[in-house]
């Protein structure tokens, strides 16, 4: 077959937070086992990914964790990529969002559709948060959804029913920001008229063609992404803001564009073209080999992604590709349905995760493992679900008691009968002849399956070979033929060899250590892909038998188990902190020393107690909560912390001007802020 050219992209995870296996199951492990397969084939493939370093995710997680969204990038930009590499995920770059050269890439890109006319300006009323001084669009806004009535829908997207929103659609809109009600105010940004594409893609997603000419075969493509793409565009598109009023993000690149960034679905998606040209300077390459319409005629581009990405990948990135008019468009866009835990969803606000840095700092040496089960279970077609006791079902009684077992065996006995040494097969019978035809027939059904992104049944292939092998042993039972057949020993053992380099040939895309440990013991080196195999040789010897999987415990299940559940009650014992405020809100404050002239217990009050205070400036009444701390005798004469300007609120009947400071411990025990230096006519602190 032809060599064929590919040009593989994975959807670039956001950096702000670790990845879990619901995000490896269902866009990095297939896409890596993809790429590797091509790349035993032979064919031309560049393997692209990065962080994702823009928009809502990000800076709603800065202000969550408390720092800022560089921060926050470069943390999590790190661990994902250190995750990556150690698990083994095999991209050529792992790029990111945030350097020079995107920005330089994605403006460009930006500047060339705007010179085309792909861009619409138009001036409207947003949702505008007036404590924050912040437009809020996509994550910073949510409300009840139209469609489906959830109440917690986003001004981009119901999570519930998927629709795509914006944020005039919702119904009782809140600002993520303050909680508070946004009001209207008027700003201006560049759209995409998606309605204006709708004949073209109609005809590009159903039937493949593009300009008349056809591009990739829509018979292909999975049935859930052609049913979400026309289903959107049978609902009608709608012009959708391609810029943002934020600070954070890609500067829109013209003139009156101050403090408005490109939108992050148009910025992230042309992250796969910046990091192929990062990739392509790094290797004296010409990145139009991988995306240019004429240099890439031939080549197939191909997008690993969630099943929440498909309309920015099969609807809104072709579009951009499209009216840009140099780059190719998707040849596929396999996306994946989702993996859930334990009988939920993978969530990380509540920690309810297994998350991959993790599960390789405790599991260092069952990396094929865990490929394995999230291989066999992996959401192609349907959500679908990981439990840790089938991790150990799947481990233990297919990993370990079918393929582990198989190869020991034929290893172990190669020693223990001929010394190592490969025997010599004797007259093949119809069982061998049998057998050789199956074992033969497997690569060119794996291949088959995995060219159309059939890669859970296509590892079912490979591991049917080692069925095929342990049946084989069970059957022939070499071990008691040794005294009953001892002529047919020799065959059985030669054949067994055959049988497990086979094996680790095909186990090269799925499990590449264990195919690495195996080749190790034949000693021989690894095979290609698309060869007829010599027989390994008689005489031939061998190293020694090695385990290539542990048993799963009961433990280890139970103790994962256990780690669930324990995470999902916060990690710290202390309450989460509050959202943060500016230095504005603060310095509006005016904090001063006082010092506690007298104090008594307020009637018919467990918690209150009405305290008399010396400000230095005047001598006031205020209530404090604070009875079930500090007793009035204990108070009295302290020198506390007083912010003065709190508007006066009257407490059961009694007019409290001000206020104690305090701070609560992890008991919830309060204490004054009492001061150190006494008092001294009230020093203004703050
Ligand atoms: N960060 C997005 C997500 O996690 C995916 C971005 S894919 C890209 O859903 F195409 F935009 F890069
Ligand atoms: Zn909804």
């Amino acid at each position: 077959m032809k060599k064929q050219a590919f040009t593989v992209t994975a959807a670039l995870p956001y950096a702000n937070g670790p990845l879990h296996l619901g995000h490896v199951a269902g866009v990095y492990l297939p896409a890596d086992l993809f790429v590797r397969f091509l790349r035993l084939k032979k064919d031309d493939v560049l393997f692209i990914c990065g962080s994702d370093e823009h928009g809502a995710a990000i800076t709603l997680r800065a202000k969550k964790e408390g720092i800022s969204p560089q921060e926050i990038v470069d943390k999590y930009h790190h661990q994902i990529q250190d995750a990556f590499q150690r698990f083994g995920i095999s991209f050529d770059i792992y790029h990111r969002t945030s350097s020079p050269l995107h920005h330089k890439v994605s403006s460009d890109f930006f500047n060339t559709l705007h010179e085309k006319n792909a861009f619409t300006q138009e001036t409207s009323m947003q949702y505008y948060d007036e404590s924050f001084h912040q437009f809020l669009a996509d994550r910073y806004i949510t409300g009840t959804c139209p469609k489906c009535q959830h109440p917690a829908a986003y001004g981009d997207q119901c999570e519930k029913c998927g629709s795509d929103l914006s944020p005039s659609d919702l119904i009782n809109p809140i600002s993520t920001l303050s909680g508070s009600t946004p009001i209207l105010k008027e700003t201006s940004h560049w759209y995409l008229p998606m309605n204006a594409h709708e004949a073209w893609l109609t005809e590009w997603i159903q039937q493949g063609k593009l300009d008349g000419v056809q591009q990739h075969n829509p018979s292909e493509w999975k049935n859930q992404v052609l049913g979400q793409c026309m289903s959107w565009i049978n609902a009608g598109l709608k012009p959708r803001a391609m810029t943002r009023d934020l600070d954070w993000g890609v500067p829109v690149p013209l003139p009156n564009a101050a403090g408005k960034v490109l939108y992050v679905w148009l910025d992230a998606p042309i992250g796969y073209i910046s990091a192929t040209q990062a990739w392509a300077t790094q290797h004296g390459k010409d990145w139009r080999t991988y995306w240019g319409k004429t240099e890439a005629v031939d080549r197939k581009l191909v997008h690993f992604i969630g099943k929440d990405n498909i309309v920015f990948h099969a609807i809104i990135f072709p579009i951009l590709l499209k009216a840009h008019g140099d780059l190719i468009l998707p040849d596929n866009v396999p996306a994946y349905e989702f993996l859930n835990l334990e009988g939920d969803k993978f969530s990380t606000s509540r920690n309810w995760a297994v998350w991959l840095h993790e599960y390789l700092d405790a599991y260092p040496n069952k990396i094929d493992e865990l490929k394995y089960v999230l291989t066999s279970i992996a959401p192609e077609n349907k959500d679908s679900e990981f439990t840790w006791a089938d991790y150990q079902v799947r481990v233990n009684s297919e990993l370990a008691d079918i393929l582990g077992n198989f190869v020991n065996r034929t290893i172990v006995l190669t020693h223990k009968y001929y010394e190592g040494k490969v025997p010599e097969a004797g007259e093949l019978t119809t069982v061998e002849l049998a057998l050789f035809e199956k074992l033969h027939a497997v690569e060119s059904r794996i291949s088959t399956l995995m060219y159309g992104y059939k890669i859970r049944e296509a590892q079912q292939e490979m591991m049917n070979i080692a069925r095929l092998g342990n049946k084989y042993l069970a059957d022939e039972e070499p071990w008691k033929k040794l005294k009953t057949d001892p002529e047919r020993v020799p065959t059985i053992l030669n054949t067994s060899l055959q049988i497990t380099r086979e094996l680790a040939r095909m186990a090269q895309v799925f499990l590449p250590q264990t195919s690495h440990k195996i080749y190790q013991m034949l000693n021989v080196a690894s095979d290609e892909w698309n060869t007829v195999l010599p027989l390994i040789p008689a005489g031939h010897t061998l190293n020694p038998a090695e385990i290539l999987f542990e048993k799963i415990s009961d433990e280890l299940v139970t103790e994962e188990k256990a780690k669930l559940t324990q995470t999902t009650t916060p990690k710290s014992p202390y309450p989460a902190m509050k959202e943060l405020i500016q230095f504005d809100d603060f310095t509006k404050m005016d904090i001063r020393l006082g010092t506690v002239l007298s104090a008594r217990k307020m009637e018919n009050a467990d918690k209150l107690l009405v305290l008399t205070v010396d400000t230095g400036i005047d001598e006031r009444t205020i209530v404090s909560g604070i009875a079930q701390h500090y007793s009035p005798e204990e108070i009295t004469g302290k020198s506390v912390v007083v912010l003065m300007n709190l508007a006066p609120r009257k407490i059961r009947g009694v007019e409290s001007m001000g206020m104690l400071l305090m701070a609560e411990d992890t008991e919830g025990n309060l204490s004054a802020l009492v001061s150190e230096r006494g008092f001294e006519g009230g020093p203004t602190i703050g």
